[in-house]
C-alpha cells in the first residue's frame, strides 16, 4: 500500500496536490543511491589495490635502478624491447622519467578522488592535483616520444607494435587534453566542470593500467588459454581491440556513471552498481593474474644477483659466432652453475630476439640448447618449431610441434602452427 508523505497545499482556494511520492518509492530511491555508493566504493578499493600494485611494480623494477644510475638493469625486464640502449641519452632519459613519473601518477591518482581528503585537507588536494597534472603530462609526452621517435624501428618492422602505438597515443593525447581542462576549470573555480574533467583525466591516466589488467582478466577468464591472444607474443585480435577499448570503454562507463548518478531511476542505479561490482571483481582477478604471472617474476629477475646467461651469450654470438656461444654455454653450466641464471626464459628470450633480426640458424641453435636443458617443456619445443618454420624447414618444424603437443596437447600456439604447416 502506498502512503503519501508530502503535505497537501492550497493555492487560490484550490487544492494543489504535489505528485504523491510513495514511501516505497522513496525507500527504493534511497536504497538505489546507497547501492550506487557501495558499488563505486567497492570499485575504488579494487582499483586502489590494482593501481598500487602497478605502482609498486614500477618502483621495484625500474625506479630503484633509475635513481641509483644502474640503467642497464631495466633490460632484465623480459617484456620490454626498448629499455636501456647504449648511447641513446634522450631515449634512456625518456624511459627513466616515464617509469618514475608513471609510478607517482599511478600511486597518487586515486587519492584525489577521496572526498574526506578534499574536505579536510584542501591544500593537500591542490598540491597533489598539481603533481597529478605534471606527472600525467610528462608521462604521456615521454610515452609518445618513445613510441614514435625512439621505437621507430620496431614500429616499421612489427605491425602489432604499430597498432599498439596508435592505441597508446590515443590514450596519451586524451590524458593531455583532460589534464589541461581539469587544470583550467580548477583555476576558474568551475567546480562541477573541474570534477568531471578531473575524473576523465584520472580514468585516461590509468589507461595503461586498464590495458594490462584487462589482458590478464581475459586470460584468466579463459582459464589461461585465451581466445584472441597469442600468449607468446602478446599479439592477437583481442589485443588490437583492447589497445583502444582499454582507453575508450572505461571513459564510456564513467560518462554513464555520471549520468546515472544524477538520474532518478533506481533501476539504472542498481544496474550501474552491479556493473561496478562486477568490474571491481575483474580488476582484482586481473591484478592477481598479472601480479603472479608477470610482475612478481619480473621483480624477482631484476633483483636476482646472478648474471643473465642470455645477455652473455648474445654478446658472444655478436663477437665470436653461435658455435662459440654454445661452447661457452656448456662450459659455464659446469664451471659457474650458481653465478648465472640458466632459467628456461633466458634462452627463449634470446632465441626470439635472434628470430626478430632474422638470424634463423643462431635462433635454432639457441632453442636446441633450451630443449636439451628443458626436455619436458612444451614451450621450448614450440619455440624451436617456430624457428624451423621461419627458416623454411617444414619437416623439422612439424616434428617439434608434435613433440610440443605430446607434452601439452592443449598448447594453442603449437596447434595453430601445426595446422598452418600441414595446410596445402
Ligand atoms: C600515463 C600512464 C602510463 C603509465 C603508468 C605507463 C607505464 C609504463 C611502464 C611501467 C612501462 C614499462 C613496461 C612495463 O614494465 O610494463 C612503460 C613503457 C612504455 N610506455 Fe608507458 N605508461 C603510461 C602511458 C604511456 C603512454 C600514453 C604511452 C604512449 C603514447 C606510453 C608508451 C610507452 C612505451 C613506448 C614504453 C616502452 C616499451 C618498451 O620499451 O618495450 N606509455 N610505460
Amino acid at each position: 500500500m502506498s502512503t503519501s508523505v508530502l503535505p497537501e497545499s492550497t493555492h487560490a482556494g484550490r487544492s494543489v496536490l504535489p505528485a504523491p511520492v510513495s514511501t516505497k518509492k522513496l525507500k527504493l530511491n534511497s536504497a538505489a543511491n546507497t547501492a550506487l555508493n557501495w558499488g563505486v566504493g567497492f570499485w575504488w578499493v579494487a582499483a586502489v589495490v590494482g593501481q598500487w600494485a602497478f605502482a609498486a611494480y614500477m618502483m621495484a623494477v625500474y625506479n630503484g635502478s633509475t635513481l641509483t644510475g644502474n640503467l642497464q638493469d631495466w633490460n632484465k625486464v623480459f617484456i620490454i624491447r626498448g629499455g636501456w640502449i647504449a648511447g641513446d641519452t634522450v631515449g634512456n632519459l625518456s624511459f627513466g622519467v616515464h617509469t618514475l613519473l608513471g609510478a607517482i601518477l599511478t600511486f597518487g591518482g586515486a587519492l584525489q578522488l577521496v572526498r574526506q581528503i578534499r574536505a579536510r585537507a584542501m591544500s593537500f588536494h591542490r598540491w597533489a592535483g598539481r603533481v597529478f597534472m605534471v606527472t600525467a603530462l610528462v608521462t604521456s609526452v615521454t610515452g609518445i616520444h618513445m613510441k614514435w621517435i625512439r621505437g621507430w624501428e620496431f614500429i616499421l618492422s612489427d605491425p602489432g607494435y604499430k597498432i599498439d602505438a596508435y592505441g597508446h597515443t590515443l590514450d596519451g593525447v586524451l590524458i593531455i587534453i583532460f589534464a589541461i581542462l581539469a587544470w583550467r576549470t580548477a583555476r576558474g573555480h568551475e567546480i562541477a566542470a573541474h570534477r568531471r574533467w578531473a575524473l576523465r583525466a584520472y580514468i585516461a591516466a590509468n589507461g595503461q593500467w586498464f590495458l594490462r589488467i584487462g589482458v590478464f582478466s581475459w586470460i584468466l577468464l579463459w582459464g589461461g588459454r585465451p581466445v584472441g591472444i597469442n600468449t607468446e607474443t602478446f599479439h592477437g585480435p583481442f589485443i588490437v581491440f583492447w589497445d583502444f577499448a582499454s582507453v575508450l570503454l572505461p571513459l564510456a562507463v564513467l560518462e554513464i556513471y555520471m549520468r546515472v548518478k544524477e538520474s532518478r531511476g533506481p533501476g539504472r542505479k542498481f544496474a550501474m552498481s552491479s556493473g561496478l561490482v562486477a568490474s571491481g571483481l575483474l580488476v582484482l582477478l586481473g591484478t592477481a593474474g598479472i601480479g603472479v604471472a608477470l610482475w612478481a617474476p619480473i621483480a624477482k629477475t631484476v633483483h636476482d644477483p646472478r648474471k643473465q646467461i642470455g645477455d652473455t651469450l648474445a654478446l658472444t654470438i655478436k663477437s665470436a659466432g653461435i658455435d662459440q656461444a654454445a661452447t661457452q654455454y656448456y662450459n659455464l653450466k659446469v664451471t659457474e652453475p650458481t653465478k648465472y641464471n640458466f632459467e628456461e626464459r633466458q634462452l627463449d628470450k634470446l632465441g626470439y630476439k635472434l628470430l626478430k633480426v632474422k638470424k634463423f640458424k643462431e635462433a635454432i641453435r639457441i632453442f636446441q640448447l633450451n630443449v636439451e636443458a628443458y626436455p619436458n617443456s612444451s614451450n621450448a619445443y614450440d619455440s624451436l618449431a617456430e624457428a624451423y618454420m621461419n627458416n623454411g624447414d617444414k619437416p623439422e618444424a612439424i616434428l617439434n610441434c608434435q613433440k610440443s603437443l605430446q607434452i601439452d596437447p592443449k598448447n594453442g600456439h603449437s596447434i595453430k602452427m601445426l595446422n598452418q604447416l600441414k595446410a596445402p
